[in-house]
């Protein structure tokens, strides 16, 4: 198979395709031949040696993916050749998102919604269940709470709008002057330009609020 590959840390410029051998899935793995990888601010990290999850390259980056199941590992009998897919495997090791095939654990994937395509598909897990496990995990938020999510454009920020929108709080975001017309019709009830004034003032009190910087959530009250 073709796969992006790296053999030293850096900039973009690292990264090259290269022929590497097809992998093979494990028991409880099927083999995905991938349509869409999704690239998350991790991804980068990794390939600039600034969070060394995969240690020293070579390695194959990406996680993030969406795809058809190309071939079954033994014992699988929850997927079939031919199935759409999309997930994130093996997160925080090896994953090879960003090559022409990719194992997958069969409960590290899920059937891909014929409704949406393998891009945006794949743009999907990571940043989706960063801003499920704050917002619902972590957060319980219920409904006719107040949520606050800075960075509401942002790639985990726009998800937690509309998750906690679906979960029927009403939402308070933060985004730049260009982006509050966008987080508005995600859901949001309230937008807050982060760039003026001060946002504590703005907002009052809140049930919980999504941090700009992490998966992290906290209640504030
Ligand atoms: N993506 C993931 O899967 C994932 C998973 C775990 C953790 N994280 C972490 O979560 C954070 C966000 O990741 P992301 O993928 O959502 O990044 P992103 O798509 O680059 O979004 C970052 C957002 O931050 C907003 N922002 C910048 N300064 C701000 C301020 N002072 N107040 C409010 N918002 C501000 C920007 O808003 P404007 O565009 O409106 O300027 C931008 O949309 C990162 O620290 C990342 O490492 C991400």
């Amino acid at each position: 198979m073709r796969a992006v590959i790296q053999t030293s840390v850096g900039g973009p410029e690292v990264l090259f395709v290269a022929e590497q051998p097809d992998p093979v899935p494990r028991p409880g793995e099927v083999l995905v031949r991938v349509k869409a990888a999704g690239i998350n601010p991790v991804d980068g990290a990794v390939r600039g040696g600034f969070y060394p999850l995969l240690g020293e390259p070579p390695f194959i980056l990406g996680w993030d993916i969406s795809g058809t199941v190309a071939a079954l590992g033994p014992g699988v009998t929850t997927f079939k050749v031919g199935d759409e897919v999309f997930g994130m495997p093996h997160f925080p090791k090896q994953a090879g998102a960003n090559a022409e095939l990719a194992a997958a654990p069969t409960d590290e994937i899920a059937a891909k919604p014929a409704a949406i395509d393998h891009e945006h598909a794949a743009a999907l897990p990571l940043a989706g269940l960063t801003a499920w496990q704050g917002i619902v995990r972590h957060g319980g938020l219920r409904a006719g709470q107040r949520v606050l999510v800075h960075a509401g454009a942002g790639g985990v920020g726009h998800l937690a709008v509309q998750i906690a929108k679906a979960r029927g709080a009403y939402v308070i975001a933060t985004a730049s002057p260009g982006k509050l017309d966008f987080v508005r019709s995600l859901g949001a009830d309230e937008v807050i330009d982060y760039t003026k004034g001060n946002f504590v003032e703005q907002v009052g009190n809140v049930d919980l609020v999504r941090t700009p910087s992490a998966a992290t959530m906290s209640t504030s009250r």
